[in-house]
């Protein structure tokens, strides 16, 4: 059976399906096979991070009321076989059910090595539904203590689901900012939650802008390497985590700091 890991914040906007699409991809490109599961019903925009959204006809809903099988609904990435999605696209497809939803995600463990399930922002139904079928967690959070609050009071009711592990993403980190002490760096992030933070994601113009996996995983962007030692933490347990304030120091970094 894969592993089960869901991706969840508290806060909405953090970066959750960024996080969900790009270290799904990242995952995939090591070698491993990864499905990804839009568990926002509703407000999903998972199909449109990955830039497949015209290839989905049918989604979790439709699997899990017999409209079709769930080989139909499992859209394959072009970039990568290894990855695939399904995705929740369905507004008034009926509502989805916790036991349904399980079921979905049990046969989804039988053929994948990972299954990654982004969860909806907040704490209600829907994290719960999420949330209960994983075995792992990683909470998103950016570093501002809003954020950081929403990730604490989520980590508190994780403890109820008993998972296996609990880690943090710290996404849309600016170097310059933590080096001038405006916001939170990796160190204030895990005594806040006292939690191990897995990885750091710099926050990246080019990310927001495109806002598909297509730009995202381009190699040679920082944030897509920041991504690839989040992804080795998760199949080899290395604990790498990017320094977004690297390129923030010495004098070039001062400049780079000056010109932000
Ligand atoms: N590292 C980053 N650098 C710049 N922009 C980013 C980064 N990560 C995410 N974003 C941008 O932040 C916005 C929110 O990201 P995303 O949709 O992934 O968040 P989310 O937590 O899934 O939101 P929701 O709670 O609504 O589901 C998007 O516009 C996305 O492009
Ligand atoms: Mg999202």
């Amino acid at each position: 059976m894969g592993r089960c890991i869901v991706v969840t914040s508290g806060k909405g906007g953090v970066g959750k399906s960024t996080i969900t699409a790009t270290l799904g991809m990242a995952i995939a490109e090591a070698g491993a096979r990864v499905t990804l599961v839009d568990a926002d019903v509703g407000l999903n925009n998972l199909d449109l991070v990955l830039g497949i959204e015209g290839a989905v006809s049918y989604d979790i809903t439709d699997v899990e009321k017999g409209r079709c099988r769930l080989g139909e609904a499992l859209v394959e990435h072009p970039f990568n076989e290894n990855l695939s999605l399904l995705s929740s696209r369905a507004l008034g497809g009926g509502a989805l059910s916790q036991k349904g939803f399980a079921a979905v995600i049990t046969a989804l463990r039988r053929s994948a090595d990972y299954v990654m399930i982004d969860c909806p922002a907040g704490i209600d139904e829907g994290f719960h539904r999420a949330v209960s079928c994983a075995d792992e967690a990683l909470i998103v959070t950016t570093p501002v203590p809003a954020s950081v609050r929403d990730a604490d009071k989520v980590s508190d009711l994780l403890a109820a689901y008993r998972l296996r592990r609990v880690e943090v993403v710290v996404n849309r980190v600016r170097g310059d900012l933590v080096l001038k002490g405006e916001v939170l760096g990796v160190g204030d992030v895990m005594s806040a939650l006292r939690l191990p933070v897995v990885g750091s994601v710099p926050e990246d113009d080019e990310v927001l802008l495109s806002a598909t996996v297509g730009r995202i995983s381009d190699r040679e962007s920082e944030c897509y390497r920041s991504v690839c030692m989040i992804a080795s933490h998760v199949m080899m347990g290395t604990d790498m985590v990017y320094d977004c304030t690297k390129r923030y120091r010495g004098l070039i970094g001062f400049l780079r700091r000056m010109t932000r």
